[in-house]
């Protein structure tokens, strides 16, 4: 059967309260890299270094959405999706990453907030996507302890600026994607290594997420605060205990370690040795200091990953087994395609018993899509769509929590390490031309949103 035609999905199913959207973040497609008084980014850096992005690829103008954000939000009204996740560019309204703030950048978003609002289409900002302003780098970014406070003074400012027409916040995307990749592995910006630079990434900017949480909170009391993890469902290759262990390491790092101190379990050290080496940077009341509590945590499931016993790999004795390697279905990502993956990480995060609401945030797959005769045929993602809302929908009707879900992304984008290349969105993009085409998931997401 041909699900693209027979779905049998239908919005109704989710319920009327449960949150439609879609998800974009500030670098991977504004352009616009230095105009109208924008700083620097470690981003803007890094993608400007030779061999740090496939086929030499970078971001000066992506998909130009500084100049396009009129014509991309009708599309997002034209796909009937209600609500709309972008990121703050923060080098583009503090170019120094502190005070003072530069207007032009302040003007772009509140241009953007209200042509949503004028669109009917609801806003949520994320505060931090990964573009930490490169003046602050130089002074040791994330690994500076000082970066709380800089982040604490940059979202005040989009407080203050942004707050009184939009309700809906994240403070930070993905913390451990980010420190991970950029700060122990240096294949994302800013191109740092090494376990010391990211424990101390780790520690602060948790500490900086609910520093942040905390500042929304007492300027915007009807606010609805969350904050983005990444989750991945694990398990082991085989049932040795060997593997068993090294899944449950891989698990607690990359489900664990970064959500477990804002819901005030502190850091899962037990279950992850190499996270004893943080007492190093925790000061007496930093515990306390990390726990919040959010409205709702924003969860970004794209896969599951399969677990094996290794000694090659320092710190966590574990390695990944690659979806080429299992031979199985995968995505321009190497991503297995596992839809299941979704439905086991809502069940396990309801676990969590002082999460008050789950949303998918991020939700989506990459696919090296063409268009011909004008269209674009992307029917493995739109299955990719449709088999994940029915891993979700279970989870909804055994009872699980889960009240939102937003694909990722709107339009194809700039993706980080692996350039234009890994096409997520439910539009295709002309990178030459800029030319914008609705794909055929697109046009499934809007009529079933209808
Ligand atoms: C997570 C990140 O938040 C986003 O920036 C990225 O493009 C997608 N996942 C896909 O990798």
């Amino acid at each position: 059967m041909n699900k693209f035609e027979n779905s049998q999905l239908s919005k109704e199913q989710f319920g009327e309260d449960f949150l439609w959207g879609v998800s974009t973040a500030a670098f991977q497609i504004e352009g616009a890299h230095d105009v109208d008084g924008k700083g620097a980014s470690i981003w803007d850096v890094f993608t400007s270094q030779k061999g740090k992005i496939k086929n030499g690829h970078h971001a000066i103008n992506a998909c130009d959405f500084y100049n396009f954000y009129k014509n991309d939000i009708q599309l997002v009204r034209d796909l009937n999706i209600p609500n709309f996740r972008f990121s703050i560019s923060w080098s583009r309204i503090m170019p120094t990453g502190v005070a003072p703030i530069n207007q032009a950048g302040i003007d772009y978003y509140n241009n953007i907030i209200d042509f949503l609002l004028e669109c009917n289409i609801t806003p949520w900002i994320t505060i931090y996507h990964w573009d930490l302003p490169h003046a602050l780098e130089l002074k040791g970014g994330w690994t500076n302890r000082e970066c709380v406070k800089w982040f604490s003074d940059y979202t005040a400012v989009c407080a203050q600026y942004f707050g009184d027409r939009v309700t809906n916040w994240m403070v930070i995307n993905e913390p451990s994607v980010f420190t991970g990749a950029g700060y122990f592995l240096g294949i994302h910006a800013p191109g740092k290594k090494g376990i010391t630079n990211y424990l101390k990434a780790m520690h602060h900017v948790t500490l900086s997420t609910t520093a942040g949480a905390k500042i929304l909170r007492n300027t915007l009391p009807n606010a609805t605060i969350g904050t983005t993890f990444s989750c991945t469902y694990i398990e082991p290759e085989t049932e040795k205990q060997k593997d068993i262990e090294a899944a449950k390491r891989v698990d607690t790092l990359l489900n664990r370690t970064f959500i477990e101190p804002i819901l005030g379990l502190g850091y899962p050290q037990s279950d992850l040795p190499v996270l004893k080496k943080l007492k190093n940077y925790i000061l007496d009341d930093d515990l306390e200091k990390m726990a919040f509590e959010f409205d709702f945590i924003g969860l970004q499931c794209y896969t599951r990953e399969i677990v094996k016993h290794s000694l090659l790999t320092p710190y966590i004795g574990a390695e990944l087994v690659s979806a080429e390697k299992r031979n199985v279905t995968a995505t321009q990502m190497g991503w297995e395609v596992y839809p299941p993956a979704l439905y086991h990480i809502i069940k396990r995060f309801n676990d969590y018993k002082s999460i008050k609401k789950i949303i998918i945030t991020e939700n989506g797959a990459a696919f090296p899509d063409k268009v011909t005769n004008g269209k674009v045929f992307d029917i493995r993602r739109t299955h990719f769509i449709q088999d994940n809302l029915e891993q979700l929908l279970k989870a909804k009707k055994e009872g699980y929590q889960v009240d939102g879900y937003f694909v990722w992304s709107l339009t194809d984008n700039f993706e980080w390490a692996e350039g234009y290349n890994a096409r997520f969105g439910l539009v295709h993009i002309d990178f030459e031309t800029q030319q914008r085409t609705i794909k055929q998931s697109g046009l499934w997401f809007r009529d079933f949103l209808a």
